[in-house]
């Protein structure tokens, strides 16, 4: 069986960390996956989670088989994160919540219970997306199609051309929007812009699907929300997946969680028990430890603190590095206009070179970057900047 096969290229993204990992270049910049890093390139433990961690180790009991649903404490306080304590669609009963394997695993859960709901429907995902929405979607055997986003000349949001699209996408559709920090691009909906799509979204009756993988890297934990919480208040149906990956720190604990919104607590419960379904047959159940680190921390109003004031200091530093290379560029005589990188926001932004440019960056100088010049800019710090923006201002000359 296995000698017809031939070799497939590593992931455009996860390839970049075993490249990097295995360069012995001294100045090697990684601004590959998206992962924080401090300033001396660590992706360092949250004080918090350490707390959590004790705490569960003295306290846990037993490691028998939670659910298909997760840990239901993890699950409610994630709903309240994500849409606001007090929600009308929450306290109307209309949002059910499991715990998955990561932001990747609530993607393919509700990937494949849209699939079930409409092996037809066509997934609308923004152009250009997270590299990896588009196999996702595809695997579950979704159509993926694409709205205009991100105009890379203006470095700004296509924005009439979006709504133009939206507003001609059928009922039995499904949109694709990112929360905040928009993966790849850096490039955020305003709170007005969200408003106008949220409009849309209503009158043409297409279920959204919120992908809200970074909530607290762009203005803050509820401004992030801003987009979820309307859409939630304004249409019938709506799917959310979240990750605590970035926000809590948790990369390879792997836990995150799918919520669905149905219109009423009745459907609400219809639609979980096909989506325990779907997950019964992919991995049965959820990992419990990320879970129940995330459930300590926001249950305890010390940790809970603690945790807004760390994620705080990742937001504030990934901001600060967007700046910090901006003014390197400039102090490096570079002529053309970078100023872009300070106004977008999260983990991402476009250099805006060519793939020509950025294997000369990484052959020649050991930076790494996706090919669509896509770069963490959390990989960014005082001590790389300057080799950073010296080597991008060698091949822009
Ligand atoms: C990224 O886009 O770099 C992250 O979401 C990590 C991943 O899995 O691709």
């Amino acid at each position: 069986m296995f000698n017809s096969l031939t070799p497939l290229p590593a992931d455009p993204i996860l390839g970049l960390l075993t490249a990097y990992r295995e360069d012995p270049h001294p100045q090697k910049v990684d601004l590959g996956v998206g992962v924080y890093k401090d300033a001396t390139g660590h992706t360092p433990i949250l004080d918090c989670v350490k707390a959590a961690e004790q705490q569960r180790t003295d306290t846990e009991t037993t490691k028998v088989y939670i659910s298909p649903t997760g840990s239901a404490q993890f699950n409610q306080l994630m709903t309240e994160l994500a849409f606001g304590q007090r929600h009308q669609a929450l306290l109307a009963d209309r949002i059910k919540t499991v715990s998955t394997p990561g932001g990747t695993g609530a993607l393919r859960v509700a990937a494949e219970f849209i699939h079930h709901c409409k092996p037809n429907a066509v997934i609308w995902v923004s152009d250009p997306t997270w590299a990896n929405h588009t196999a996702l979607f595809e695997a579950a055997g979704l159509t993926v199609k694409t709205y205009p986003y991100y105009d890379y000349d203006s470095k700004s949001i296509k924005f009439e051309q979006m709504t133009a699209a939206l507003k001609n996408i059928a009922k039995d559709d499904v949109v694709l929007l990112h929360a905040c920090c928009h993966n790849p691009s850096g490039m955020d909906l305003t709170p007005a812009q969200w408003d106008e799509v949220i409009a849309i979204t209503a009158e043409q009756g297409f279920t959204p699907l919120i992908d809200m993988a970074y909530q607290g890297f762009g203005d803050g934990i509820d401004e992030d929300a801003y987009g979820v919480r309307q859409m939630a208040a304004a249409v019938e149906e709506l799917i959310l997946c979240s990750s605590c990956s970035k926000n809590f720190g948790l990369y390879r604990e792997r836990i995150g969680a799918c919520s669905l919104m149905a219109n009423d607590s009745v459907k609400a419960n219809i639609a979980l028990s096909v989506m325990l379904y779907v997950i019964r047959g992919i991995y049965s159940m959820p990992p419990a430890h990320g879970a129940a680190l995330v459930e300590t921390i926001l249950d305890n109003t010390e940790l809970r603190l603690q945790w807004q004031q760390e994620l705080a200091v990742m937001r504030n530093r990934i901001n600060s590095n967007r700046q910090m290379l901006v003014n390197k560029l400039l102090e490096k005589g570079v002529k053309q206009d970078f100023n872009f990188i300070a106004r977008q926001k999260g983990m991402f932004s476009f250099l805006g070179i060519n793939p020509s440019q950025v294997a000369t960056l990484k052959k020649e100088h050991s930076i790494y970057m996706v090919d669509s010049s896509r770069i963490s800019i959390a990989g960014i710090s005082e001590g790389n900047v300057d080799y950073l923006a010296q080597s991008i201002a060698s091949i822009l000359r």
